[in-house]
């Protein structure tokens, strides 16, 4: 179990997180949701060993980590931009991490990952001919081979779009329940939040708005913040389509 006590967090003086206290469980995967700056990234960095807190505890399985080193602590991070080598081919890129570590995977271990990924057909080519999901499954599959305990991903959706999206949602929400992997997603778009986690974490001004399971949150809002950015934004999307084409169940019906 992860858990981060009182943890607060300024940048030159300006406090981004106030007093995030919490609990992730194993094997779950939890949302961290706001609006862009309110210290999303922030929070996983400081998860991740990156960024250091000002005042707080975090441990995992009862081992303080507060100061352990980023490398000791085991976890890994997918980035928002991928962060691919683009002078190396899909294979070489999956793989990279493993050249000084070859113990961490089996051979069948990764031929397992490229096939869970759908990145057979893809591995001589090199990352500058890859679209923007199949760029991001390979960045997936290059941090699942060094088997982290937990995989921390920073936005991992929000340059995709329609079915790419979803199909990429399966296969996070497929890696974390085959691995039972602690999953912990950066994001700022609710709909992606609720359909994809077990629990969603949402910030408000460095501090914890809600921490509930998905159905929670959409039937029991704790606060206007939950209320009125939160659940708004899924009732507004609704609503455009609605005053455009009408009920959508009949244009299902048409198709
Ligand atoms: N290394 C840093 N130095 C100074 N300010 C930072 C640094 N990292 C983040 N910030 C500031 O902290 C706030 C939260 O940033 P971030 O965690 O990236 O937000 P989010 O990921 O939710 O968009 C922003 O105002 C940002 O400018
Ligand atoms: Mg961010």
């Amino acid at each position: 179990m992860l858990k981060l006590d009182h943890i607060q967090k300024s940048f030159d003086g300006v406090p981004v997180l106030r007093d995030i206290t919490l609990q992730v469980e194993d094997g779950e995967i939890v949302s961290i949701l706001g609006p862009s700056g309110c210290g999303k990234t922030t929070l996983l960095n400081l998860i991740l060993g990156i960024v250091e807190a000002d005042n707080g505890t975090i441990s995992y399985n009862g081992e303080d980590l507060t100061h352990m080193a980023m490398e000791k602590r085991g976890f890994n991070i997918v980035f928002q931009d991928y962060a691919l080598f683009p002078n190396l081919n899909v294979y070489q890129n999956i793989t990279y991490g493993l050249r000084n570590k070859p113990n961490i995977s089996s051979k069948e271990e990764v031929e397992d990952l490229i096939d869970l990924l759908g990145l057979r057909e893809h591995l001589t080519k090199r990352v500058d001919q890859l679209s923007g999901g199949q760029k991001q499954r390979v960045a997936l599959a290059r941090t699942m081979v060094m088997k982290p305990r937990i995989l921390l991903l920073d936005e991992p959706l929000s340059a995709l779009d329609g079915v790419i999206k979803e199909s990429i949602k399966d296969r996070i929400k497929t890696i974390a329940r085959e691995y039972h992997l602690t999953t912990i997603i950066v994001t700022h778009d609710p709909e992606e939040a609720l359909t994809l986690s077990d629990r969603v974490l949402i910030i408000d001004k460095g501090n914890i708005s809600q921490y509930a399971k998905p159905e929670e949150i959409v039937h029991q809002p704790k606060n206007d913040f939950v209320r009125k950015f939160i659940l708004n934004q899924l009732e507004i999307k609704r609503n455009n389509i609605y005053a455009l084409f009408g009920d959508m169940t009949q244009l299902a019906a048409t198709m």
